[in-house]
């Protein structure tokens, strides 16, 4: 089978041929028919992160395909299913987290494309009770960015808490972003989106964005306040100055949602602010599986569009360098 795999973290994806591997037990083994590249494969492969990913690894973590085998003790799964392949690979399922809903916090977990190869490859082995369904009616060119860039948006957003009639600031329209705008008003929010690239900013305007602002053109902070700041402000842009511009265009009681990753880690924020203005700071890392099924419930009946280009595997580095350039308007797809 063919791979991208990362073999340092200065140098560009290798396209290998690699032996299809055998699923052990509890496992089953996918033939892949997309693979969304996020954000975060390209962190993975720059090695961005205090947590590296050891050398050689195949990133990948909105794979969906075909269960074409399944290894010893699987009855979950079945040859035919098709199934996404998340961020989430593994988690212990008996840890505090694990049995009180909160499993993407598992100190156990391994992460596809990042502990453990990922979706980057024609073939991919993964745990049987760690992937999750795609129903009739999710294409696999948008189940692709619904089992990332949808889950972990929906889910930040849940955690948001967000009231009918609050406004919500997205700042970064890009693969988290387009989707994060759609749950936020789903959920009922007023949409405020953030971008530096004017078409990223009209798709917004498409998906149901209220109000758009053009942070390469005007302050985002004194153009949020102005209409009276946020309720929430959703960070998926890995810089951070975003995050301290999306702090400070909360209003009282507001909600800032941390999601993007940026290799400089560090924000400067002001406790006094926190403190008197009741803010809350809230990281949130994908979503559970049942995050993921509601996410892809939600898109079989109609309520969300997914906006992505196909490209194929060989492509990797070429499609990298077209998600850092800012030109790609959502989401790239590998398709095999
Ligand atoms: N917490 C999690 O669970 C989780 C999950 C997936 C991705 N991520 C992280 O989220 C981030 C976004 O991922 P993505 O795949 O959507 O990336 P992306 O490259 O598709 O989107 C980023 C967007 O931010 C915009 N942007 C850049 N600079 C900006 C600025 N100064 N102000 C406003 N917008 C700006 C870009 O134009 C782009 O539209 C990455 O850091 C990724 O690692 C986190
Ligand atoms: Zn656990
Ligand atoms: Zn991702």
């Amino acid at each position: 089978m063919k791979a991208a795999v990362v073999t340092s973290f200065t140098a560009p994806l290798e396209i290998q041929e690699r032996e299809v591997p055998d699923p052990g037990a509890g496992e089953v083994l996918v033939r892949l028919e997309t693979s969304g590249l996020c954000h975060t494969d390209i962190h993975a492969a720059h090695g961005d992160w205090p947590v590296k990913p050891g050398l050689p690894f195949v990133p990948g973590h909105e794979g969906v395909g075909i269960v074409e085998k399944v290894g010893a003790g699987v009855s979950s799964r079945s040859v035919g299913d098709r199934v996404a392949i998340p961020w989430l690979g593994y988690a212990c399922g008996e840890c505090r987290y694990c049995i009180d809903g909160r499993e993407t916090l598992c100190e156990l977990q391994h992460n596809s494309g990042y502990s453990v190869d990922g979706a980057f490859a024609e073939y991919a082995v993964a745990n049987a009770k760690y992937v999750v369904p795609v129903p009739d009616g999710v294409t696999p060119l948008d189940a692709a960015p619904l089992t990332c860039a949808g889950v972990t948006t929906y889910k930040a957003l849940k955690v948001a808490g967000i009231k009918p009639t609050e406004r919500v600031a997205v700042f970064g329209v890009g693969g988290l972003g387009h989707l994060g705008v759609q749950y936020a008003r789903i959920m009922g929010g007023t949409v405020i989106a953030v971008d530096i690239e004017a078409p990223k900013l009209e798709l917004a305007r498409e998906l149901g964005a209220e109000h758009l602002v053009n942070a390469a053109e005007v302050d985002p902070v004194a153009a949020i306040q102005k209409l009276g700041g946020a309720d929430v402000a959703l960070v998926l842009a890995a810089s951070p100055k975003v995050f301290e511009q999306a702090f400070s265009s909360l209003s009282r009681g507001g909600r800032l949602i941390c999601v993007a990753l940026p290799a400089d880690e560090q924000m400067h924020i002001s406790i006094f602010e926190t403190v008197l203005k009741g803010l809350s700071i809230i990281g949130s890392i994908v979503g559970t599986r049942q995050d993921l099924t509601e996410v892809f419930a939600l898109h079989a009946a109609g309520r969300t569009r997914i906006i992505a280009e196909g490209r194929r595997l060989e492509q990797v580095n070429e499609a990298i360098d077209e998600v850092l350039s800012g030109k790609v308007l959502a989401r790239l797809v590998f398709e095999y």
